[in-house]
């Protein structure tokens, strides 16, 4: 039996409105994409979202819109390369912090140790669905004078005491790359609270311009098509019945594998409600990752990890920032390893995926 990693598959009613988008001649970003934004801000519960195109533009307009040239931002040192890149598009310094091993989110005790005078914001990253202590992260935030970011690119769902992570901190990114939760093909959200913010987001990605050929400021070129929203509203529409479906998928693969020894796996603080993209655990010292995974893959259950190296390490920072420790995070790039939790996963792939996982571990 195959358990694969992701489930990517467009629903009929994208199918139909990308149809009818190349049938009309809609290929830029227009009315489509304002529907996807306001039906977004309805599902999300945040009151302003502005389509781009991409997770990566997401984060980088919110660094440009945000912080000042030379301005250093607390990313962690675990996660996808754009945390990180963004900032230093932006003319910005990522500070890189070390994770907590229990959420393999930014270590708040080591980021105090990082902020300086010039420290003016922060990314933490809510990481394969599990959203981290938001109280936690803005309470430090305002001791700091620091403006969050929330990189919620992974953690389409993921809630804090009952709210979406949507309506919290300066605010909010998503991607929409397909082994997301939520997918348009490339594509991504930004959702905030502040409304002048949300203007000069929309302004910042349709090359600064305020009005027809009037160019305030230097923007880009990150707007979303309509042909990505068509897609993007289809999915919008099953989400929150898929996202139901990822949870109870989460809590049962949880019952199968939850309390093995052998294996850690993330877990969520208490007040946060996933919005499971993946299900990550740390192997114990003296299981080896790659035979780990190869017993899997012979049983036909797919694994992924991420990420084999953290961003300090990568050539780019290595080379630009030298000599930066993060010591829990550089243990745990070896033995992380990510199962499949999502929302199209059957019982019987579940019980498979837990007896495989439980036998591999053996
Ligand atoms: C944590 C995180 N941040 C940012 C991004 C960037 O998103 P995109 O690939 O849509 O540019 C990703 C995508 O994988 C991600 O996982």
């Amino acid at each position: 039996m195959r358990v694969p990693l992701y489930s990517i598959h467009v629903e009929e009613e994208g199918r139909r409105l990308v149809q009818e988008a190349i049938a009309s001649g809609a290929l830029r970003q227009g009315k489509t994409t304002e529907t996807f934004e306001k039906e977004f801000c309805a599902v999300f519960g945040a009151p302003h979202s502005i389509a781009v195109s991409s997770g990566t533009a997401a984060l980088h307009l919110a660094c440009l819109a945000l912080f000042e040239p030379g301005d250093e931002v607390l990313v962690p040192t675990f996660s996808f390369f754009a945390t990180a890149s963004a900032v230093a598009l932006a003319g910005c310094v990522p500070v890189f912090c070390d994770i907590e091993p229990d959420h393999l989110g930014i270590d708040l005790s080591d980021a105090e140790k990082r902020v300086t005078p010039k420290t003016k914001g922060m990314i933490p990253v809510h990481l394969f669905g599990v959203p981290l202590d938001c109280d936690a992260l803005h309470a430090f935030a305002a001791g700091h004078g620091l403006r969050v970011v929330h990189d919620a690119c992974q953690s389409h769902g993921a809630e804090w005491k009952g709210g979406n992570l949507a309506a919290l901190g300066a605010c909010t990114c998503y991607s929409f790359y397909p082994t997301k939760n939520l997918f348009t093909g490339e594509g991504g959200m930004i959702t905030t609270t502040d409304a002048a913010l949300a203007e000069r987001l929309g302004r910042l990605r349709n090359h600064g311009m305020s009005a027809a050929y009037n160019h305030e400021e230097l923007g880009l070129n990150y707007r979303m098509t309509d042909l990505e929203a068509s897609i993007g509203l289809g999915q919008l529409h099953v989400f929150p019945r898929q996202l139901k479906r990822r949870r109870e998928n989460y809590a049962r693969i949880m019952e199968g594998v939850g309390t093995l020894p052998g294996v850690r796996w993330q877990k969520v603080p208490s007040g946060g409600t996933p919005g499971p993209s993946l299900l990550t655990g740390v192997l114990a010292p003296g299981i080896d990752r790659q035979a780990f995974q190869g017993k899997l893959s012979s049983a036909g259950v797919d694994s992924g990890v991420y990420y084999p190296r953290c961003l300090h390490q990568q050539p780019l920072f290595a080379r630009t920032q030298p000599g930066v420790s993060c010591p829990r995070a550089e243990s745990i790039c070896p033995s992380v390893v990510s199962l499949p939790t999502h929302h199209a996963l059957s019982p019987e792939q579940i019980a498979h995926l837990a007896a495989t996982v439980r036998e591999a571990l053996a």
